[in-house]
């Protein structure tokens, strides 16, 4: 596939067919991810193949009073755990059941199941010391995400990238025998798509994109 149509293409898929991803096929996604850039070039990846469904439905556990509260906070139109500005809504009564969620509610069939966590150790966070929430770590760890998600694009397969299990990180630790330097980055979802969406809705360049500052004209071309 041409990489142009791959990145404009590569939607999160969310459902999967029961057909399974063999370890060889998740070693070659891995092994094309890796060559993600990442800062000082320390790759600071660790990745846990989630293969034992206890430990899947343990994990799912952890992650559904998070996606419960996501959506509860999302239903009053404000962006749920935003790093600023997060609104004063605080969802404390919890509806009996959880809210259905494709991906937790089959997790023990889901082809492929891992967690990425970043060692801290060998991230560098640029912005760590700034009177604001620190962002810049992340760019050592996501592009090896992306590049996973797009190597199983590349071969038919889907996936989503999710971050709901670091809500739960104390919890969740411990599972997973990660060690105390350790963050969870991600939790990333891959087999065969059951829908493969190719139409994606994004915002123009125009509406993002300005010319010397922030606050310059819209760039276009
Ligand atoms: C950093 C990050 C965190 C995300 N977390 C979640 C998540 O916790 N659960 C989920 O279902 N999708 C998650 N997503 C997927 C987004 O919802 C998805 O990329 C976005 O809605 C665009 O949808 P599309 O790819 O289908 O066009 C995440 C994506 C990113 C990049």
């Amino acid at each position: 596939m041409e990489l142009s149509t791959a990145i404009r293409t590569t939607g999160s898929v969310r459902s999967f067919t029961p057909e399974p991803v063999d370890d060889a096929t998740l070693y070659e996604l891995l092994d094309d991810a890796r060559f993600a850039p990442s800062g000082g070039n320390r790759q600071g990846w660790r990745i846990a193949v989630i293969k034992d469904s206890a430990k899947r439905e343990a994990l799912a556990d952890l992650m559904r009073p998070v996606w419960d509260d996501y959506i509860a906070i999302a239903s009053t139109g404000t962006t749920p755990f935003a790093a600023v500005n997060p609104g004063t809504y605080q969802p404390t009564v919890r509806a009996a059941g959880h809210s259905p969620n494709d991906l937790l509610d089959n997790i023990a069939t889901v082809p492929v199941v891992l967690v990425v966590a970043a060692d801290l150790s060998q991230v560098a966070m640029m912005d760590k010391d700034l009177e604001r929430e620190a962002i810049t770590g992340g760019g050592s760890i996501y592009p090896f995400c992306w590049n996973l998600l797009l190597a199983a694009r590349s071969r038919g397969l889907g996936g989503v990238m999710t971050t709901f299990l670091a809500r739960a990180e104390p919890a969740a630790a411990p599972l997973l025998g990660m060690p105390a330097n350790y963050a969870i980055a991600s939790m990333i979802f891959i087999g065969h798509p059951v829908h493969q969406p190719t139409k994606l809705k994004r915002a123009p360049v125009e509406s993002f994109t300005t010319v010397d500052s922030f606050d310059g004209a819209a760039f276009s071309a």
